[in-house]
Order: structure tokens, then C-alpha cells, then sequence
């Protein structure tokens, strides 16, 4: 397979000939990052593996992996191969059994931990969040919730609810919710440092609930590794504290899996690094591979209580219908076979590697962080007083671009998570490629 290749400078004159027009019809409230490209978006026509090709004929490695979607890559042959049976037999009729839904169940059964032995399907993270908190609020009778700064759960009025913070402002008053801070160690929201500070975090949280909500609080919906907010991994033994008090509380576990299940840090779930064992699980940004298929999955005493249990009380019109189906099962059996997670791994050692020599090189580079296929660069001013430094992050951004890596930016971080399956290689170019903008900005 060839590695990326710019003939020239993108976007390209066909890719601005259909964004010209489009951008009549289409809400600007896209998430094409218009800081990075600023003459307007790339229009990709084609995918293999951890590569796209846009309709000018550049070719660029995804370090994006869809929007982390992506994780057997684009258009993998088995994936394809088990899809198209199923898109030759039968779409879509609703809710009804089907011997595929039954397999997945049992995969999933198997994938998830003991006692966690019922499901739902979803089609967007979002509505599932959603859904966890309503099975939440059903079999506890209690109606608000612990969530976390710089957590991100989706963009609906019920999410954004526990994560206004990072996209959600401006939209009107939220319902209540006690968002506490996360570990955020980089950044340390309560000016500490690890260890001395003795994991004061995870007290406050305690005194935050206490003071905040009385006996009222049903969930912690929480990222075990904070994603979108820009890969924030807490230190050992906060979740041991965290999750204790929650115990204590009889305050059920929401894990948000959305974006780091289903492999992306090495493991199946992000917890597992933790050993927590959550009540209720949310999944499935990569259980598709790029097609839209998300789990709820929980103890069967929560998620049958009512009115979540009721007929229709936890349906949608096409949650796991039967392309969604087959698209997991073909993804999860592909992972399988293939031993992506342990690629994942591998992915892990040579990025943190490397993006450590980079900050080594580079001082506006602040922090290195991640886990398996997932990393972020937070970029600053001056590494002693941290001042962020959210053009640097856009300019490397675009750098590595225009020379054949797509990467995701957001305000002072640069997110790397390609597909699970992508070559040592290639990993190893896309990085060349990062280098390269880093030393140009330099
Ligand atoms: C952890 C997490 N939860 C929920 C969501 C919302 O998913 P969606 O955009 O499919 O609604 C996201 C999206 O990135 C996410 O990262």
C-alpha cells in the first residue's frame, strides 16, 4: 500500500468547486475545522485501510480514523465482504429478533463484564448517554447527576445537561447536574501536583456532592480516559476513590465508553486500566467500522426497570436493526481475528515514544499523552507557565495536513487515533509527517 502523497496543496480546486456549492445548503455548524482548513473543507471520495484520497488525487494517512470511528480502517475486505451479504438480504424492519442480533448479544456478552448481561443498540452516542441515564433514573427514582469538567457525552439537550462546558454553551439553562473537576494532572484544577496532593480531586468530589446535591444524585456518568476533552488518563488510584464513594453513596456508575471502548486504548474497554466495574456501559464509536451502530449495555436489574424496561421504553426506529447488526459483527469478528488490540498496543509504544522525543525537541510542546491508539499533543507558550497556545495546535494542524496527515485538532490539543489496524509503518510516517510540521513551526 502506497503512503500519502500531495499533488496539491489542499483543499484542491475540485474540492473547493463542490464546497462552494454546498456551503449554501449546509449549516455552518459542522464540525470541519475551518480554522485549520481556511479556504474551506477537503471533499473525500475514497478510503482503504488507514488511507483516504480526496477528489483532487492527494492521498493522507487518517491519524483521525473517521472521527475515531474508523477502527478496522476504511472499506476492509472482510468487513465488506460480511456486510454486503447482509445488505443483499435484509435491511430494516424493527425490533424483532434476528439470528444475528442473537450472535452479536453473545459476543458482547462475552466482551463486557460479569453481570453486565443486558443490551440495548443505538445508532449515535448521544441518544445512548441519553438512554443510560434514563435507565438510571428509572431504577434509582432519583434524578440528577455527577459528571466531570472537560468530560464530553454529546451534544443533546439530556447531555448536555453533565458536559455544557466543551460545546454546549449558549443553548439555554441545564438541568442540574454537579460537574466536579477530573484528574486533570497537567492542569491540576485545584493548583495541586501528584502524588503529594494525595489525590485531593477525589475528596473534593465527595464535598461536591455533599454540598451540591443531597441524596438525590442517581449516576456518575464519567470517561475513564477523557476523550474529546482531550485525552486526560487519571491518576492510579483515583477511580479506586472515586468509585468507592460512589458505592458508599448508592450513586450508579455510567462508564462513557463511546470513544475509547471497543479497543482504542489496547484494551476492550478503557476501564479495564483501572479495574473499575461499572452499572451501566456506553459504546460503539468504532463497533461499526464507520457505520453507525452504539450499545447501551447494563445489569439486567437497571436496565428492566421501569419505565426504561416497558415496551418501547428503551427502543429507537433503528437501533440495531439488521445492517447495524452485521456491521458489528463484522468489526467485532475482524478485531478479533486479526489481534487489532494488541496492534493498538503496539501503536501505543511507538507513539509515545516518539511524540516524547518530540517534546524533548519541541517546547511548545507542554504534555504527551495516551494509551494504545489514542494520543494528544497539548501545545503552550512557555512550558513554564502553561499558557495555552491554541494557534500552534491549528498551524501544526494544518501543516501536517497540506503535507498528507489528517490529524483532529481542538483548542489547544492535537488528537492522534488512527484505526486499530494500522500499520507500524504507517504510524511511523504519519509521524515523520507530524515531526516535519512541528520542525517547520519551530
Ligand atoms: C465519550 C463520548 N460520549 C458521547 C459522544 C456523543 O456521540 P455522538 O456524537 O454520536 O452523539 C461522544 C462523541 O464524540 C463521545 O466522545
Amino acid at each position: 500500500m502506497d503512503g500519502p502523497r500531495i499533488v496539491v496543496t489542499p483543499p484542491g480546486p475540485k474540492s473547493l468547486k463542490i464546497w462552494e456549492e454546498e456551503k449554501k445548503y449546509i449549516t455552518p455548524g459542522l464540525s470541519v475545522d475551518m480554522r485549520v482548513m481556511r479556504r474551506g473543507p477537503v471533499v473525500f471520495e475514497r478510503g482503504e485501510g488507514s488511507l483516504l484520497w480526496d477528489v483532487d488525487g492527494n492521498c493522507y494517512i487518517d491519524f483521525a480514523g473517521g472521527v475515531l470511528t474508523n477502527s478496522t480502517g476504511n472499506c476492509h475486505p472482510k468487513v465488506v465482504q460480511k456486510f454486503t451479504v447482509q445488505v443483499k438480504k435484509l435491511w430494516h424492519v424493527h425490533d424483532n429478533p434476528t439470528p444475528e442480533r442473537l450472535k452479536l448479544l453473545k459476543i458482547l456478552l462475552n466482551k463486557t463484564p460479569k453481570g453486565i448481561d443486558t443490551f440495548e443498540f443505538y445508532s449515535g452516542g448521544s441518544e445512548t448517554v441519553e438512554a443510560a441515564m434514563k435507565a438510571a433514573t428509572s431504577y434509582t427514582h432519583k434524578y440528577e447527576f455527577i459528571s466531570f469538567y472537560r468530560g464530553f457525552h454529546g451534544k443533546t439537550l439530556g447531555t448536555r445537561t453533565i458536559c455544557p462546558g466543551l460545546i454546549g454553551k449558549g443553548f439555554g439553562p441545564v438541568m442540574n447536574a454537579v460537574r466536579v473537576p477530573c484528574a486533570y494532572c497537567y492542569r491540576c484544577f485545584l493548583g495541586l501536583k501528584y502524588p503529594g496532593c494525595q489525590l485531593h480531586c477525589a475528596d473534593f468530589i465527595k464535598e461536591a456532592v455533599h454540598f451540591n446535591a443531597s441524596d438525590n444524585v442517581a449516576a456518575m456518568v464519567f470517561e475513564p480516559v477523557i476523550g474529546a476533552g482531550g485525552v486526560i488518563i487519571p491518576p492510579k488510584g483515583f477511580w479506586n476513590k472515586v468509585v468507592e464513594f460512589c458505592r458508599q453513596n448508592n450513586i450508579l456508575l455510567i462508564a462513557d465508553e463511546i470513544l475509547a471502548g471497543v479497543g482504542r486504548t489496547g484494551k476492550f474497554f478503557s476501564f479495564e486500566h483501572f479495574g473499575i466495574e461499572p452499572d451501566l456501559i456506553t459504546f460503539g464509536k468504532g463497533m461499526g467500522s464507520g457505520y453507525p451502530v452504539m450499545v447501551l449495555a447494563g445489569r439486567k436489574e437497571i436496565m428492566t426497570a421501569l419505565p426504561f424496561g416497558q415496551p418501547g421504553g428503551a427502543s429507537t426506529s433503528f437501533g440495531g436493526n439488521a445492517l447495524a447488526t452485521a456491521a458489528a459483527l463484522a468489526t467485532l469478528e475482524t478485531i478479533d481475528e486479526e489481534n487489532m488490540l494488541d496492534n493498538a498496543c503496539k501503536i501505543g509504544e511507538v507513539m509515545g515514544k516518539r511524540l516524547n522525543e518530540m517534546k524533548d525537541r519541541y517546547p511548545f510542546i507542554g504534555d504527551v499523552r495516551g494509551l494504545g491508539a489514542l494520543w494528544a499533543l497539548e501545545f503552550v507558550k512557555d512550558r513554564q507557565t502553561k499558557e495555552p497556545a491554541p494557534r500552534v495546535g491549528e498551524s501544526v494542524a494544518r501543516e501536517a495536513f497540506n503535507h498528507g496527515l489528517r490529524t483532529i485538532h481542538g483548542e489547544r490539543v492535537l488528537r492522534l487515533s488512527p484505526p486499530l489496524n494500522t500499520p507500524i509503518g504507517l504510524i511511523e510516517k504519519g509521524l515523520d509527517i507530524l515531526d516535519a510540521a512541528l520542525g517547520k513551526l519551530h
